[in-house]
Order: C-alpha cells, then sequence, then structure tokens
C-alpha cells in the first residue's frame, strides 16, 4: 500500500503507518503548490492532508482509483470536498475529540485577553512607556455573571463552557442542532436563536464549522446586534466572520473587543486589524501543544491504518 503524507508529521505516528504500508512524506511543513499535490499523490491507496491542502475532484482524479482514504489532520475540514470523495468510495477522516481541550484553552485564554487587555498591557510594557499603578490604570471588564454565548455546542463548545461556569459565567448557544438534555443541563446552557443570542451575550465564542452555511456568519448586521460592550472571540475557521466588517465594528466602538486566533485569508490579517488595540491576534494556535499535535497525527495514522487494514476508520466524517 503506498501512504503519502503531504507535510512533516510527528515520528511516532509516522511509525504506525508503516505498519499499513509503504510511507512516502513530503519534508516540508508548508503546503504543497496544486501541481506539486498532485504529482505527490499520484498512485497513492491513503493521503494524510491537512488544513490548506485542497482535497477535491481533480486530487481525486490525481491519486487515481485505488484511493482509499484521506485523513486530514485536523477537527475541520473545509478543506476537503467529502461529497466528492465520499462519492468515489474514499473514506474521508479527521481527528475530533483530541484537540477539544487545548483548542478551549486557547479560547478561554483570548476571551481573557480581550477582556482584560493584555496584550495591550505586554506591549505597553515593552514599548517603554512610562506607567505606574492607579486606579483607573488599563481597566477591562469582570467575566462573573456575565453572559457567554457560544455559537455551535458541540465537544469544543461544551468545553469552553465548561470552562466559563468556573469563572461565573452564565452559558447561552445557538446553532443548527439543540444540544442533548443532559449537556443543556449540566451546563445550565440555554438554546437562543442566533439574533437573541448576539444581543443578549457578553462574549461571543464561534465553535461552528465553516460551510457554506456558516461563511460570513458574522457580518455587518450581525456584529451591529451585538452590544457596544460585547466581545467576539474566533478560534474555528477565518471566513466565518467578515474580517473588514469586524475592523469597522472594532474601529468605531460597535463592539469592545475581538480575539482571533483565525483569519479569512490565513496567514494574512486584515491590515486594519493591526493597527487596533482592541484586536487580539494569534498564529492559529488552538491546538498547538506538543501532546495534541501528537495525538492529531496518531489520530489520523490510526484512521489510515483502520482503513487500509480493513479494521475501519476510526474517526470518519460523514458525507
Ligand atoms: C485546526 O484548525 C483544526 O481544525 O484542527
Ligand atoms: C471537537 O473536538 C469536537 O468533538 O467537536
Amino acid at each position: 500500500m503506498r501512504i503519502v503524507v503531504i507535510r512533516n508529521l510527528p515520528e511516532p505516528a509516522v511509525a504506525l503507518l508503516r505498519t499499513a504500508g509503504e510511507v512516502h512524506v513530503c519534508e516540508r511543513d508548508r503546503a504543497l503548490d496544486p501541481a506539486d499535490l498532485r504529482r505527490a499523490v499520484a498512485g497513492a491507496d491513503a493521503v494524510v492532508a491537512m488544513l490548506g491542502d485542497r482535497v477535491d475532484a481533480a486530487f481525486a482524479d490525481a491519486a487515481g482509483p485505488q484511493l482509499k482514504v484521506v485523513a486530514n489532520v485536523a477537527v475541520g475540514y473545509d478543506n476537503v470536498d467529502v461529497p466528492e470523495l465520499t462519492g468515489r468510495g474514499v473514506t474521508v477522516t479527521n481527528t475530533p475529540g483530541v484537540l477539544t481541550d487545548a483548542t478551549a484553552d486557547l479560547a478561554f485564554a483570548l476571551v481573557l485577553m480581550a477582556t482584560r487587555r493584555l496584550g495591550e498591557g505586554e506591549r505597553l510594557i515593552r514599548s517603554g512607556t512610562p506607567w505606574f499603578f492607579h486606579l483607573g490604570f488599563m481597566l477591562g471588564t469582570g467575566l462573573q455573571g456575565k453572559t457567554l454565548g457560544i455559537i455551535g455546542l458541540g465537544g469544543i463548545g461544551q468545553a469552553v463552557a465548561r470552562r466559563a461556569r468556573a469563572f461565573g459565567m452564565r452559558i447561552a448557544y445557538s446553532g443548527r442542532r439543540r444540544a442533548a438534555a443532559a449537556v443543556e443541563a449540566e451546563l445550565d446552557a440555554r438554546f437562543l436563536p442566533q439574533d437573541e443570542l448576539l444581543r443578549e451575550s457578553d462574549v461571543i465564542s464561534l465553535h461552528c464549522p465553516l460551510t457554506e452555511q456558516t461563511r460570513h456568519l458574522i457580518d455587518a448586521a450581525a456584529l451591529a446586534a451585538m452590544k457596544p460592550s460585547a466581545v467576539l472571540v474566533n478560534t474555528s475557521r477565518g471566513p466565518v466572520v467578515d474580517e473588514a466588517a469586524l475592523a469597522a465594528a472594532l474601529r468605531a466602538g460597535r463592539i469592545a473587543a475581538a480575539g482571533l486566533d483565525v483569519f479569512e485569508e490565513e496567514p494574512a490579517v486584515h491590515p486594519e486589524l493591526l493597527e487596533l488595540d482592541n484586536a487580539v491576534l494569534l498564529p492559529h494556535l488552538g491546538s498547538a501543544t506538543e501532546e495534541t499535535r501528537t495525538a492529531m497525527a496518531e489520530l489520523a495514522a490510526r484512521n489510515v491504518v483502520g482503513v487500509l487494514t480493513g479494521n475501519g476508520p476510526v474517526t470518519p466524517v460523514a458525507a
């Protein structure tokens, strides 16, 4: 079996893949351009792909009819045309669960950074600007008794809600589906229509996948519906937010602050955001811990091995 790994992958995962076939690792960290990608996957039975690798009809044609599985090393799989691949009998898998806590930690770090002005404070000290403690110095806002509005109460959204509860926040959520009654009860979470959620929340955190329905879910109208004191946090996918509209809202004070780990034209960041002190900007670090990245790579490898050995995938994506 020919197993193609499009980027560098932690060694334990490569070792696991070797139990199921001949492994070819493209030793690089950046995405291949489309022509190189097509060359690399030619003749593959299995491909380990990730964010930035476009897996579509051209990809499947280039791989050939023996392609059996594409394992995406990410929970999000908006880079994969799943109906196209599954229509050809190719199994697509992702890495849910193993990155839930790391991503929820990072989302909550952004909540704290944005509400307590932590990036701004750090920049102030490093700039050499004189400062001294006084009662009105660099005041942020507290979280206790405030409402966290979660858009998409899946595994990561629930993990963020648990953290928020420990900080004394109330939980509201909206999304395509209502969570199980037991989840609502555990988190004391209220399900709201999205327009109400936007109006009532003090902090809004996005945990939905990027789909045609969620592209620019947060646009100028959604931002206008939020409280002027609201804080928006995005650790999902950049295009869920209209970045130009967000920059305009932050500049005009229509919302108070934003914390972003993902961007519309990643790795580019809208230039206006770079100039705003009330925008906290991180370079897509949601799942970036040693433990989590190793676990993601191993889960992707277990998916490949499962399909190639006939035991079935561990975490397939539904078409
Ligand atoms: C990373 O962004 C992921 O989807 O795992
Ligand atoms: C993410 O890890 C999820 O389970 O939703």
